[in-house]
């Protein structure tokens, strides 16, 4: 029987892997975590609100540099892979995580499939553009979410055979959790609790180019209290603990805090979140996984950052791109309010995760 290992270890990994992982029940798989997040609200509350076994193996790997983070993943990954000898290893998406277990596995000529394979900023400033180009081209089975993703890696020169273009499992952990959501009281009762009962804006921020450096910060904190002050609105901002570190550390905090419209929370959980998403007004965010959520659920979605691995959204126009610069942010947040929200999503139809399992299961029949 074929044996897989899973391996993940941040927020949007938990969330993105989540449906493999249901579909790898019962079957002969394990699980490392490496704790690249770790503290409850960036780890633990997904594990429990999506059901998830335990993870066979918690490295408590923690925060670091770069090289630092990166190397003592690789480092315990190879031990565990020594020890469990897997058939296949599933990495998903563009972390540091991703980038070691990928390695670990390929220097033991362990095969990979990559889920959310091609997707390309083109902007190798950004340390996930590293990660995801290093670890498609080690990859064995690339699941490529679109069509577009699966071009790019052509267009390196990867084999059309490894490729599998299978949606993005995001649309799955959004449909399956978004009913979930909205029928369970208690959250219900969260969404009244943080808005008020009111329209707002949904805000997210934790890229390292916006968060490290402090002109850009500062530029999206003008940007954050312009946009408040103009529409008059809430903006919620569940606040990555990176960013709030980072706003402290620049002594911006306080440009925030004294807007009462700007309703700061530590992050929440994914029910809790997607219920946010679905009755924000607009999402203003820097994330990945929010610019797909957002074009999901039908809200129209501001990107503050200057380009996109998921052009998808800019071509359907749930998403447009606006930098950090106030007057741009603006100019697209009037722009994408007077959005129609007709678009059809682009990532596929929710069965990735069930795709996924079948095409690597499948494998040692061949
Ligand atoms: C990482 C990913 C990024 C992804 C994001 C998802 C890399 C290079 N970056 O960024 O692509 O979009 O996860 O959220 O892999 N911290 C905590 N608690 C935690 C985790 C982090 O307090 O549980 C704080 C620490 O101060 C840490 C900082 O956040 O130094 C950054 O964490 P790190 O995992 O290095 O990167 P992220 O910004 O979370
Ligand atoms: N998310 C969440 N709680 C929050 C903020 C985000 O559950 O307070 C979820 C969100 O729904 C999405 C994922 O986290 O599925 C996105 O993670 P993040 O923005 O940290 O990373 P990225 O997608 O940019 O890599």
């Amino acid at each position: 029987m074929v044996k897989v290992g899973v391996i993940l270890g941040t927020r949007p990994e938990i969330i993105k892997m989540s449906p493999i992982i249901r579909e790898l029940k019962n079957k002969n798989f394990f699980l490392i975590h490496t704790n690249q997040h770790y503290s409850k609200n960036m780890d633990k509350v997904f594990f429990k609100e999506l059901n998830l076994p335990k993870p066979d193996y918690n490295l408590n790997i923690g925060s670091g540099s770069h090289g630092g983070q990166t190397g003592k993943m690789l480092i315990e990954i190879e031990k565990v892979l020594l020890k469990e000898k897997p058939d296949f290893i599933l990495v998903q998406g563009d972390t540091n995580t991703v980038l070691a277990g990928a390695l670990a596995a390929s220097k033991l000529c362990i095969k990979i499939g990559h889920i959310e394979a091609g997707l390309r900023s083109f902007d190798r400033k950004m340390p996930e553009e590293t990660n995801r180009v290093l670890t498609d081209h080690i990859s064995e089975f690339l699941f490529a979410p679109t069509e577009i993703a699966a071009k790019n890696i052509l267009n390196e020169g990867i084999s059309n055979e490894k490729i599998h273009i299978v949606g993005n499992s995001v649309v799955d952990a959004t449909i399956q959790n978004l009913e979930i959501a909205e029928n369970n009281e208690n959250i219900c009762k969260f969404l009244s609790k943080i808005t008020g009962n009111k329209k707002y804006f949904l805000l997210t921020l934790h890229r390292a180019e916006n968060t490290d450096n402090f002109e850009i910060l500062s530029d999206l904190v003008t940007s954050i209290n312009k946009l408040s002050e103009n529409y008059g609105k809430n903006i919620i901002f569940p606040i990555h603990p990176r960013t709030y570190k980072k706003l402290s550390e620049f002594n911006l905090i306080d440009k925030i805090k004294s807007n009462s419209l700007i309703k700061i929370i530590e992050p929440v959980g994914y029910l809790e979140f997607l219920i946010l998403e679905k009755n924000a007004e607009l999402i203003v965010t820097d994330s990945g996984g929010l610019q797909e959520e957002a074009c999901i659920l039908n809200v129209p979605c501001v990107t503050l950052r200057e380009n996109t691995e998921r052009p998808e959204t800019i071509h359907v126009n749930s998403n447009i791109l606006a930098g950090s610069d106030p007057k741009n942010i603006l100019n697209s947040v009037e722009k994408m309010l007077k959005s129609d929200r007709s678009w059809n999503n682009p990532f596929g139809c929710g069965n990735s995760g069930k795709l996924i399992v079948d095409i690597v299961l499948g494998e040692k029949k061949y």
